[in-house]
C-alpha cells in the first residue's frame, strides 16, 4: 500500500492505477480514521466492487461545530495504515489540512432538503462541511465509485443528492451497519463510553429491534413506531434521545405512515457522547 500526504503525490498515484497494469475500476472510502471492523468491511467491499482501492484518513474540521470534539478525536494513522493495507487498499490519502482547505479557501457546498433535519438540525453546519470536504476528495480521488455506510443514512442521502445534483460521474455504494457482537453499531465515538455507558448503548440496537418485529407484525403507523422506541430507549435512563424518527430513505422527510423505503434513524446522548443507529426497511403498499 502506498501512503500520500500531498495532492500531487496522489493525483500521480491514481494516474499510475489508471494506466498501469492491471486495467480496472478504483474504488474509493473516505473516512475519519481511528479504524475499526465497519470501516474496514467497507474496503473489503471495495476491493469486490474494484480492482483498485484508495482510502483517505482526514479528520474533516468543517464538519464539527465550535464546541464538538474536532481536537479530542482519536488520531491513530499509523495503526489505520497497517489496518488498511490488511483489509485491501492499495492508495492511503493522509492529508493535511491546509491540503484540502487551501489558506483563504471561501467554498462550501451545501445541499438543501435533505441535510436540514435530524443530524442537520442538531448540529447546523455539520452536512456543509461533510458536503464540502465529499466533493474535493471526489475531485481529487476522480474514482468510479465511492462506499458509504448505512450506519450514517443521512450522510449517505446528502451524498447520493450531491452526487445527483452536480453530476460527478460516480457510482454510490451503501454498505450495511456492522456491529458489535451485543448489537452496538460499531463507531469511533465508542472509545468516548465508561463501561457502565457502554453497556447501556446497547438499548439503541434493542429499540431498533422492538421496532422490526413492530413492522414485521404489520404496525405502518409512524406515530406509534416513535412511541415504541422512546418507550424502549427509556428503560436506559442514562441515555438522553435526541431524536427517533420514521423518515422517506431519500428526502429524510418524516412520515406518517410506513412504506416504500424507509430510515428509522435515533441518536441518543450518553454524557457528551451522541451514538447514532438506524433501521432501513423497504415495504410493500399497503393492502
Ligand atoms: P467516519 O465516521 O470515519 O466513517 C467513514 C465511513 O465509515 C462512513 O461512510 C461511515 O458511514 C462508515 N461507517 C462507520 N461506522 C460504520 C459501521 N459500524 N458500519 C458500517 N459503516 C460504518 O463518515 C465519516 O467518517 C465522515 O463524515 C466522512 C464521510 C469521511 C467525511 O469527512
Amino acid at each position: 500500500m502506498q501512503i500520500v500526504h500531498t495532492n500531487a503525490e496522489l493525483r500521480g498515484a491514481i494516474a499510475k492505477l489508471r494506466t498501469g497494469e492491471p486495467r480496472g475500476r478504483v474504488a474509493f472510502v473516505p473516512t475519519m480514521g481511528a479504524l475499526h471492523e465497519g470501516h474496514l468491511a467497507l474496503v473489503r467491499h471495495a476491493a469486490r466492487l474494484a480492482e483498485h482501492v484508495v482510502a483517505s484518513v482526514f479528520v474533516n474540521p468543517t464538519q464539527f461545530g465550535p464546541h464538538e470534539d474536532f481536537t479530542r478525536y482519536p488520531r491513530q494513522p499509523e495503526k489505520d495504515a497497517e489496518m488498511l493495507a490488511g483489509a485491501g487498499c492499495h492508495v492511503l490519502f493522509l492529508p493535511a489540512v491546509e491540503t484540502i482547505y487551501p489558506p483563504g479557501g471561501s467554498t462550501f457546498v451545501e445541499v438543501g432538503g435533505v441535510s436540514e433535519g435530524l443530524e442537520g438540525a442538531a448540529r447546523p453546519g455539520h452536512f456543509r462541511g461533510v458536503a464540502t470536504v465529499v466533493s474535493a476528495l471526489f475531485h481529487l480521488v476522480a474514482p468510479d465509485v465511492a462506499i458509504f455506510g448505512e450506519k450514517d443514512a443521512q450522510q449517505l442521502a446528502v451524498i447520493r443528492r450531491m452526487v445527483r445534483d452536480q453530476h460527478f460521474a460516480i457510482e454510490i455504494v451503501g454498505h450495511p451497519i456492522v456491529r458489535e457482537p451485543d448489537g452496538l453499531a460499531m463507531s469511533s465515538r465508542n472509545a468516548y463510553l465508561s463501561a457502565e455507558e457502554r453497556r447501556a448503548a446497547t438499548v439503541l440496537h434493542r429499540a431498533l429491534e422492538r421496532v422490526r418485529v413492530a413492522v414485521a407484525a404489520g404496525e405502518r403507523d409512524a406515530a406509534a413506531v416513535r412511541s415504541l422506541l422512546r418507550s424502549v430507549l427509556a428503560e436506559e435512563p442514562a441515555g438522553a434521545v435526541d431524536y427517533a424518527e420514521v423518515v422517506d430513505a431519500e428526502s429524510f422527510q418524516p412520515v406518517a405512515r410506513l412504506g416504500g423505503r424507509i430510515v428509522i434513524p435515533i441518536a441518543v446522548r450518553f454524557g457528551r457522547t451522541r451514538l447514532l443507529d438506524n433501521l432501513q426497511l423497504t415495504l410493500g403498499e399497503e393492502p
